[in-house]
């Protein structure tokens, strides 16, 4: 009798364990998609000065007299609010009292794509201060 309903349970639920199972790999799946598009825009423009490892590497860095911006150290990070962040990549860092080496690139890049790398700058800083204003 025990084994019969474990035989049941087996028959009834494992599509319903498959199908858990399909959503969580999905899940992990769709977190890193979230990102894969704005690494790219990264990757194409901001690379060369802040580096592969975002921490303001670049190829460009050596020689610079100020040094890009590490987007991975969360101490620095957190001291700059959203608005700032956006202001920053959309008209320069003259923008927002800092260097003129930092580019402006609201004319290369679509608000929504400044607006992810806003969030893709939190993300990899791990310094989430979404509702900040400055
Ligand atoms: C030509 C080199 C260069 C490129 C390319 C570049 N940056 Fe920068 N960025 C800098 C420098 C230099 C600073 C530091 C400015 C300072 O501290 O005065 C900086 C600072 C920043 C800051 C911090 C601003 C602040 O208020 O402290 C952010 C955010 C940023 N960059 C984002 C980006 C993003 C996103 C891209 C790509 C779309 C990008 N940068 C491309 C040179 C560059």
């Amino acid at each position: 009798m025990r084994m019969k309903f474990l035989t049941l349970i087996r028959i009834h639920y494992s599509p319903l364990l498959f199908f858990l199972l399909l959503s969580c790999s999905f899940g992990a799946w769709a977190q890193d998609q979230k990102w894969a598009k704005i690494e790219k825009v990264y990757n194409t423009y901001c690379v060369q000065c802040h580096g592969l490892q975002r921490n303001g590497t670049g190829i460009n860095a050596k020689f610079m007299t100020v040094q890009p911006r590490d987007h991975t150290d969360p101490k620095e990070m957190g001291k700059i609010p959203d608005d700032e962040i956006i202001k920053a990549i959309t008209n320069g860092g003259i923008s927002v009292q800092k260097s003129i080496l930092m580019p402006a690139w609201g004319k290369v890049l679509t608000q929504e794509e400044i607006l992810e790398l806003k969030d893709y700058l939190r993300h990899i800083c791990n310094c989430g201060m979404e509702n900040k204003k400055s």
